[in-house]
């Protein structure tokens, strides 16, 4: 099966519904049993199917079946949002005195929150690294190192990473690879194929795709790990509602076509942005500009819509009386829905391996699926005004 007929058929199949296209919501906590024999050997086969409603249900089971055939993994476990993956995968992994390498330009809240709180009360020690790092990393392993995670492009400054040099890395020292794959969505890049063993995704964003749920969702490439994983999952309490996993594959079903706008509209935004002298840089992998650009086309069979700029001089004075004012672009965290966005950026204030030299404003865009005429005619009068507060 091709990737847009994955897209389109995992985790369906009508004629266990009456024919119905879409698999249904099943709402459940309990669950039933014909005999007590039945009841009593529930736990005999872990994790095969409907035991309690919190350790999942039908339509959780049809999302989850979804993202692995599109990763190409083992099997997925559902979360009630991408940071509680986060959690999830990093804590069934990693454990009091093992040792985490994590890059220096990941989703700040994987960084302050997991690792700066979650597994530093659990007695694990994060070091982070340069993402440009590539083979390098082998230099930064330690005995008790257990978990590299990666993301690539990081979220906020989108340096790549060479995630296949990192995975080999990693698997040679009998250490765990795990990426946030959130900006590419798994219908862009499938890191399983690349050596990853763990890949997080923020459901929240591209597979939702409609701006109005919160999901997770992590992927592995073995029993092994997806026992570990949905053991702790279920250790912890995780639960993905049925109503959400059932609005998350809705999205899903969608991935492709908006995968492929939002790149075509990115690129035609971000390529204006770059020509602008008012743009010192756009941080954006799809630019053949841009650093990492040719990793991106290795790894990637395509962009998303996220990206940031540098501006070439002025201040946050300058850039609020650009952003506040524009028509197209809410002022919103979160990315990943249909519709355009824009945040100011401080990365100055999260990073601590590499310097962030510059002093000019950072802002990120979402490019949504709007007309890019209309967001760039929006964008020309905001940077007059850029111009004017300047
Ligand atoms: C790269 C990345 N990973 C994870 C998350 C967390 O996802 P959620 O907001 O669903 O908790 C985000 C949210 O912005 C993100 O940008």
């Amino acid at each position: 099966m091709k990737k847009d007929t994955i897209v389109t058929n995992a985790g369906r199949n009508p004629q266990d519904n009456f024919g119905v296209v879409n698999p249904p919501v099943l709402h459940a906590s309990t669950i039933t049993f014909p005999s007590i024999e039945e009841f009593q050997n529930r736990n005999l086969q872990p994790y095969k199917g409907p035991q309690y409603g919190r350790s999942g249900t039908p339509t959780q089971f049809a999302l989850e079946k979804a993202i692995t055939a599109l990763h190409d993994g083992y099997k997925t476990v559902s979360y009630p949002s991408g940071l509680a993956a986060i959690a999830g995968a990093t804590t069934t992994f990693l454990q009091n005195g093992d040792h985490l390498l994590m890059a220096d330009t990941v989703y700040g809240p994987s960084r302050t929150r997991i690792a700066g709180k979650v597994l530093e009360r659990a007695g694990v020690e994060t070091t982070f690294f340069d993402p440009k790092l590539g083979e390098g990393i082998a230099g930064l392993i330690k005995p008790e190192t257990k978990v590299i995670f990666m993301e690539s492009p990081g979220s906020l400054t989108f340096e790549m990473m060479d995630v296949p040099a990192v995975a080999a890395i990693a698997r040679d020292n009998g250490i765990l690879s795990m990426i946030d794959n959130t900006w590419s969505s798994p219908y862009l890049c499938q890191p399983i194929k690349l050596g990853v063993d763990v890949v997080i995704e923020a459901c929240t964003k591209y597979i939702v795709g409609h701006s109005d749920v919160m999901m997770g969702s992590v992927t592995v490439n073995n029993e092994e790990h997806f026992q570990e994983l949905k053991s702790m999952a279920n250790s912890y309490g995780y639960h993905a509602a049925p109503d959400d996993c059932y609005m998350a594959l809705r999205g899903l079903r969608t991935i492709s076509v908006r995968m492929q706008r939002h790149h075509e509209n990115a690129f035609k935004v971000a390529s204006w942005l770059q020509s602008r002298s008012e743009i010192l840089k756009v941080m954006y992998p799809a630019l053949s500009s841009d650093p990492g650009h040719d990793l991106w086309q290795r790894d990637h069979l395509g962009a998303s819509g996220l990206f940031g700029v540098i501006f070439a001089d002025g201040d946050w004075k300058a850039a609020a009386a650009m952003i506040d004012n524009l028509q197209y672009f809410a002022i919103g965290a979160s990315w990943g829905g249909y519709e355009s966005l824009v945040i100011p950026a401080y990365p100055e204030k999260i990073r601590t391996v590499t310097d962030w030299p510059h002093k000019t404003p950072c802002v990120r865009f979402h490019i949504g699926l709007e007309d890019p005429d209309d967001l760039i005619n929006d964008l020309e009068m905001g940077l007059v005004r850029y111009a004017a507060n300047r």
